[in-house]
């Protein structure tokens, strides 16, 4: 028999951690051998998570962790002030990092990018870990070869610390791969309340982010042409939703030595 995948779980008591320790625990070929969070640091992660005890001891610190255990893949879902340092850090110590966390910088991928190659280790980041909004985003992109206007609005629950979220910024990226410039036509505009257009990206997509409890993670692509609208828009209703993208993408790290960035690459 084949030996099971050997994961650890960075971030392992926050709201995604806890979804993935369930998910992973519920698989045949993985076992979890790590859980850091500095949340809950010395309870055994099987309590925290489903009130039974499962042997796996929470620790403080990443860097332990990789230093203490084998472990073929860490799964990181912090936040945007430690993703890239704790995806440098997997990597450095010949694991492989699949990473859920949002907010790394270009700059940043590139640098992971080069790493995961010297290292010849695979490295999956994405935005999104759902299907469904993978799929939201390739037909975003195919919308913008006929629509030259376009805006996102993005809708998250009020804990969320970035904006946009990484998926809208991936969107645009996607639809710009197809139109360099959108709302050309638009006329010259005045904001009365400052920020009232949204962000912009680079190609003129303006990405509207709302931030309310209830929500999970949503999202919605509008495009505009004379007399007509199409708007394409996916919801995670429960973290649930992410799960399968991000067993995927364990499986891949270990049968590939690529650097992904993007569900929609693996797909
Ligand atoms: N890619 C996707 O599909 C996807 C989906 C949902 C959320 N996210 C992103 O995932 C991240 C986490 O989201 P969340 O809702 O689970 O947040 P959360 O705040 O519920 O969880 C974050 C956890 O990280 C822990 N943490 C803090 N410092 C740490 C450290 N040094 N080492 C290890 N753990 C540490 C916190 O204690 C907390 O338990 C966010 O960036 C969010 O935008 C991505």
């Amino acid at each position: 028999m084949a030996d099971k995948i050997k994961v650890a779980v960075s971030g392992a008591c926050g709201k995604m951690g806890q979804a993935v320790i369930k998910a992973v625990r519920a698989e045949g070929d993985m076992e979890l051998v790590a859980a850091v969070d500095p949340a809950n640091t010395g309870k055994d992660i099987g309590e925290v998570v489903e009130n039974k005890s499962c042997g796996v001891i929470i620790g403080d610190s990443l860097e332990k962790a990789l230093r203490q255990n084998q472990i073929d893949a860490v799964v990181d879902f912090t936040n945007p002030d430690l993703v890239y340092k704790h995806t440098k850090l997997i990597l450095e110590n010949s694991s492989r990092p699949v990473i859920g966390t949002t907010g790394l910088k270009e700059n940043e991928l590139e640098e992971l990018k080069q790493l995961s190659q010297q290292k010849g280790l695979g490295c999956l980041i994405a935005p999104n870990f759902a299907l469904g909004a993978v799929l939201m985003m390739m037909f975003a992109q195919k919308a913008a070869k006929y629509f030259s206007n376009a805006e996102i609005i993005e809708l998250h629950h009020n804990k969320k610390k970035d904006a946009p979220s990484g998926t809208a910024i991936k969107t645009a990226e996607l639809m710009t791969l197809e139109r360099e410039k959108f709302g050309q036509d638009n006329c010259a505009e005045t904001e009365t309340l400052k920020g009232s257009r949204g962000g912009v990206s680079e190609s003129g997509i303006h990405i509207h982010s709302v931030r309310l409890p209830g929500f999970i993670a949503h999202q919605e692509v509008i495009c505009g042409a004379p007399g007509q609208a199409l708007t394409i828009r996916h919801d995670s209703f429960d973290r649930i939703s992410f799960m399968p993208g991000v067993i995927l993408s364990i499986r891949h790290v270990m049968a590939n030595n690529d650097f992904v960035y993007g569900l929609d690459n693996i797909l």
